[in-house]
């Protein structure tokens, strides 16, 4: 019997993988491409959409061949891609308009603080779920529209299209269809979260001409067949990537949660139908909408800078020469000696929201080594954990009892067991821990019908570690209320 496979393509912040995976959820097959990361100024970070292309086009048809696999083999493509990140093209050429502004990108810190101003501002939550903040696509679009003269009369005409990367890649896969995913959707500030739909009154704040942008449609669905690369494959599923490794996870249930750890960390509370805006600082956002069936939502505690902080102590302070060094070098000391980096690289995220906090190294002494600076770079993402917890568990009136991790950072001992200890509970890690890709594939994969139902994909799940807390509660509490007061010192600081 001729097997079959499910492809998924995941198009993170700093490369592109696709992965085929067989029936069992097994990953039989991964290619994966790195792209440039630009930094034209402070702040700035952008990507070239048309390298990201060319990559796909590559790891496509090589992952095919590693596995000896012929396209007719495979079922459907699940894509994930790195979320609010902004492509604009030229719908006739097919090029970008200019560079992506990519999620972490800040250049419109200003923008915001004006918009802020604006008496409509106070419905921007209400309607999008999200606080007026540089990380998500309006603003960047905004940004664009205005700095090229002429765009913005293009884009009414629906000469220059917008999508994030899924709907790029989409577009350039299917030679020109023009659609998003809702999970994505809900990531650009102009999707209203109740209808789905975008929203005039979200336009009409920010600006953006209706015309460029794409069709929302579900999470899992059949939206079109490859044309270009390997033709005739069905692309079945688009989610975001932290909704994608919630789906990956199998956190398909209310009260289901799972921690991403990758360049930045995410951590999804599922809540069901049930939309919660938040008090405390987390964003509400689709989780993943099945076919027809009713929109599933999400609380997400989004942290800009964890695996990125490590890249910055590799490449910005050449203090470790590969990322997993950092686990070697913490544990030649015992402890942070009192030391906390609070990485505001792009202001502060969750639970937070200040656009303009920059990064501190606190509680310097002639005592503190390259030791204690590695232990706080990773403590900085186990505190920055404890905090998005302490705000999910508020808003949500549950306390988190097991934490579902997943990302290149679990390889982490040190790590894992320091987030167990900050948090109190146990931490736990499944067998596969490329999660968005497993995600992309699996609802790809129920898309076509290649599983059958969600409690099929649970039975793929399987734990392969486990944290326990064992850390004194004194030692915590002293720990936290220090990181806390390391925190404070980036709000105020000047640019
Ligand atoms: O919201 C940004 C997020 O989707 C990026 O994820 O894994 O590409 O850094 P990652």
């Amino acid at each position: 019997m001729v097997q079959r496979y499910v492809m998924s393509i995941d198009q993170g912040t700093t490369s592109t993988r696709c992965i085929l995976f067989d029936a069992r959820g097994r990953l039989v097959s991964v290619v994966q491409r790195e792209h440039h990361q630009h930094f034209p100024r402070p702040g700035w970070v952008e990507h070239d959409a048309t390298e990201i292309w060319r990559n796909v086009t590559r790891i496509v048809p090589d992952a095919l061949a590693q596995a000896g696999v012929g396209a007719g083999q495979v079922v459907g493509l699940g894509i994930a891609n790195q979320r609010e990140t902004t492509v604009l093209w030229d719908r006739r050429t097919g090029a970008p308009v200019s560079r992506a502004i990519v999620w972490q990108d800040t250049r419109t810190d200003q923008m915001i603080e004006y918009l802020s101003r604006e008496p409509a501002a106070k419905r921007v939550r209400e309607l999008c779920g999200l606080p007026l903040t540089t990380y998500f696509s309006a603003p960047k679009i905004r940004w664009l529209l205005q700095s090229t003269p002429g765009l913005q009369e293009r884009a009414e005409r629906g000469e220059v299209l917008f999508g994030t990367i899924e709907s790029w890649l989409i577009w350039n896969l299917t030679g020109g269809l023009h659609v998003t995913d809702v999970t994505n959707a809900s990531r650009t500030m102009l999707m209203n979260l109740r209808t789905l739909s975008w929203d005039n009154e979200l336009l009409e704040f920010f600006d953006i001409p209706r015309a460029m942008l794409p069709e929302i449609r579900s999470s899992t669905e059949v939206y079109g067949t490859t044309t270009t690369v390997v033709p005739g494959i069905r692309i079945a599923a688009a989610l975001g990537d932290q909704q994608a490794a919630l789906f990956g996870q199998t956190c398909f249930a209310p009260g289901e949660a799972k921690c991403t750890y990758g360049t930045g960390s995410f951590l999804l509370l599922n809540t069901g139908q049930n939309l919660v805006l938040s008090k405390h600082g987390m964003l509400t956002t689709v989780g993943f909408k099945i076919g027809d069936e009713p929109a599933v939502y999400a609380l997400e505690g989004s942290i800009a800078v964890t695996g990125s902080l490590v890249q910055w102590f590799r490449d910005g302070l050449e203090l470790i020469s590969s990322a997993p060094e950092i686990e070697t070098l913490a544990r030649t000391v015992e402890d942070n000696g009192g030391c906390y980096i609070v990485p505001a690289f792009s202001g502060l995220f969750a639970p937070h929201w200040h656009s303009e906090a920059r990064g501190v190294i606190a509680g310097l002494t002639s005592y503190i080594t390259k030791g204690h600076l590695a232990r706080a770079v990773l403590e900085a993402t186990g505190w920055q954990t404890r905090e998005v917890v302490d705000a999910m568990n508020a808003d949500s009136g549950l306390a988190l009892s097991t934490l579902k991790v997943d990302g290149g950072m679990t390889a982490d001992n040190l790590l894992m067991q320091f987030i167990a200890d900050v948090l109190d509970v146990p931490v736990v890690r499944p067998m596969v821990a490329e999660t968005v890709s497993l995600g992309a594939a699996y609802a790809a994969g129920l898309s076509v019908g290649y599983w059958p139902d969600l409690e099929g994909l649970r039975r793929n799940w399987h734990r392969a570690g486990q944290w326990l807390p064992a850390m004194a509660p004194s030692r915590r509490d002293t720990e936290y209320a220090q990181w806390r007061q390391a925190v404070e010192l980036t709000f105020g600081w000047m640019r």
